[in-house]
């Protein structure tokens, strides 16, 4: 059985997972908005991974007896109106999730719920990483943002992500 404050943590993550999902399709809605194609892609695919996380936590109720509890899922909080706002607040967004997964393992470590500490090692690693490639897109579109050619090829870059699922399996 897992201890309640960990349940609760869990059923948290699972909106702001869907949440995430929300604010993502929010900014890939402007990249397109503004003839970014390739960066609308990009956060579209953001979008469906951060579903499959939502999805993962919904999972690991499941499997261990807990009924997920839904809350509503709000609205956007940002309103970027730039396509380097959006970066931004996409670089501030991975970090605030960064900070509730490592809440989640401190009340898990703190039961000894080793069980739970083990599944939320991979979302460490993947926050990790999502961090990483918001921090690098910014860093690209510092560089390269204002000359149109550059744009545009890094443009295409973004625009040939492609969605695969998550490599873990509940
Ligand atoms: Fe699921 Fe980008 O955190």
């Amino acid at each position: 059985m897992l201890d309640k404050k960990v349940v609760e943590l869990l059923n948290q993550q699972v909106n702001k997972e869907f949440y995430s999902a929300y604010l993502y399709l929010d900014f890939s809605g402007l990249c397109y908005d503004q003839g970014l194609d390739g960066f609308g892609n990009w956060y579209k695919v953001q979008a469906q991974e951060e579903r499959d996380h939502a999805m993962l936590f919904v999972q690991y109720l499941l499997n261990n007896g807990e009924r997920p509890v839904f809350a509503a899922i709000g609205k956007p909080e940002v309103a970027p109106g730039t396509v380097k706002e959006v970066l931004t607040e996409g670089f501030r967004h991975e970090q605030y999730v960064t900070s509730l997964i490592h809440d989640l393992y401190d009340a898990a470590h703190s039961v000894k719920d080793f069980r739970t500490m083990q599944f939320l090692d991979w979302f460490v690693k993947e926050q990790g990483e999502e961090e990483n490639n918001a921090d690098s897109l910014i860093k690209k579109y510092e560089l390269f943002g204002d000359d149109p050619k550059s744009l545009y090829m890094l443009n295409s870059e973004l625009g040939a992500r492609v969605y695969t699922a998550p490599s873990l399996v509940l």
